[in-house]
């Protein structure tokens, strides 16, 4: 049966090749999950070379521990790898006809990256972005044909978990949003509609259970008891190591843009801001990092 609000399948658009617009460890999750999937050819780009070359390593590696496994023949792993590539010459996407973006979580910087690449790919060309918080809407702004732009947002890690937000812009057309379920079908994906709201569903919801374990450190309880409190709840991951998962930074801007959108739900924590200036990671050895607990100490909220 056919979701609300999702167009019939007929409109949907073929996709024959797809662009990644970033080289970091999301766009390379998705470069793998695309090429596996949709077995067409996948081309990665970002702004310098090692970057790229990093981006491909991950998705080659990835194929060589699968074959390791026993999970993947020869052939196919020889296949898949003829199948990823990357430049840092942005044209190798002008034939693309489905682009998605990972890039680090800043409307300028999309805003300007899909301006740019506008004038590289055809007017039909899907332009997808993996945003965890910013607005599809505003994203698509000052483009000239905003109708194609569609949020498509994956959860780390890429290759296991089944949730694909499909995020619909204020302008986003039908054909756009019926190749972007049409795509996550094809990816074997749990594809659900949400609404262009700060955080869309799940990075919101998950972003106020981090804020309070951190509003929590802030009055003043030690990171690792916090930490260690949910153990009875049975969560996959305690909340620190799932934001190493997320990327400390990555989840402070989330929390920036929904404490921006609603101040008085999504407080600021300074012991998030510490951490994340110090570029320190959370964890080391599946502990917590002894430095990010010290950090951690003297609140007084
Ligand atoms: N990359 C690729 N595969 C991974 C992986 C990774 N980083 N981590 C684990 N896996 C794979 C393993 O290879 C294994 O695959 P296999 O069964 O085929 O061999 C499978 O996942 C299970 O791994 P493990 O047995 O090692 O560990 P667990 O059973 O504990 O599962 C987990 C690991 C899937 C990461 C689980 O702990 C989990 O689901 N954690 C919660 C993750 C979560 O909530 N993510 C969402 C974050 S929000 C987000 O991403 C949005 C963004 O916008 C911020």
């Amino acid at each position: 049966k056919r979701p609300v609000g999702v167009p019939d399948k007929s409109l949907a658009r073929k996709v024959t090749k797809v662009g990644i617009v970033g080289a970091g460890l999301m766009a390379s999750q998705l470069a793998l999950l695309f090429a596996r999937r949709l077995q067409v050819p996948v081309v990665m780009t970002d702004l310098d070379q090692t970057r790229v070359d990093k981006g491909v390593g991950y998705v080659l590696g990835q194929i060589e521990k699968t074959v390791a496994k026993g999970r993947m023949d020869e052939g196919t792993a020889a296949k898949l790898r003829g199948l990823v590539s990357g430049s840092v010459d942005k044209s190798v996407i002008a034939d693309a006809d489905f682009v998605i973006e990972a890039v680090f979580e800043n409307l300028d910087l999309k805003k300007q990256i899909w301006a740019e690449l506008e004038k590289i790919v055809s007017p039909e060309a899907i332009l997808a972005t993996n945003t965890s918080s910013l607005s599809v809407t505003e994203m698509a702004a000052d483009l000239e044909h905003p109708s194609r732009v569609v949020g498509f947002h994956f959860f780390n890690p890429v290759a296991v978990l089944p949730l694909l937000e499909i995020i619909k812009g204020e302008r986003t057309d039908d054909a756009t949003l019926a190749t972007a379920f049409a795509v996550g079908r094809e990816l074997k994906k749990s594809s659900v509609l949400v609404k262009d709201a700060p955080a869309f569903v799940v990075n919101r919801v998950l972003t106020r259970f981090t804020s309070e374990v951190f509003q929590a450190v802030d009055a003043g309880t030690p990171l690792d008891v916090v930490d260690s409190a949910f153990d009875p709840l049975g969560l996959p991951m305690r909340p620190i190591a799932l934001l190493q998962l997320v990327g400390p930074a990555v989840a402070y801007h989330v929390g920036e843009t929904l404490h921006r959108a609603f101040p008085s739900r999504f407080a600021d924590s300074p012991t998030l801001k510490k951490i994340v200036d110090a570029g320190l990671p959370l964890m080391v050895d599946d502990e917590i990092n002894p430095e990010v607990a010290k950090l951690a100490v003297g609140g007084s909220a």
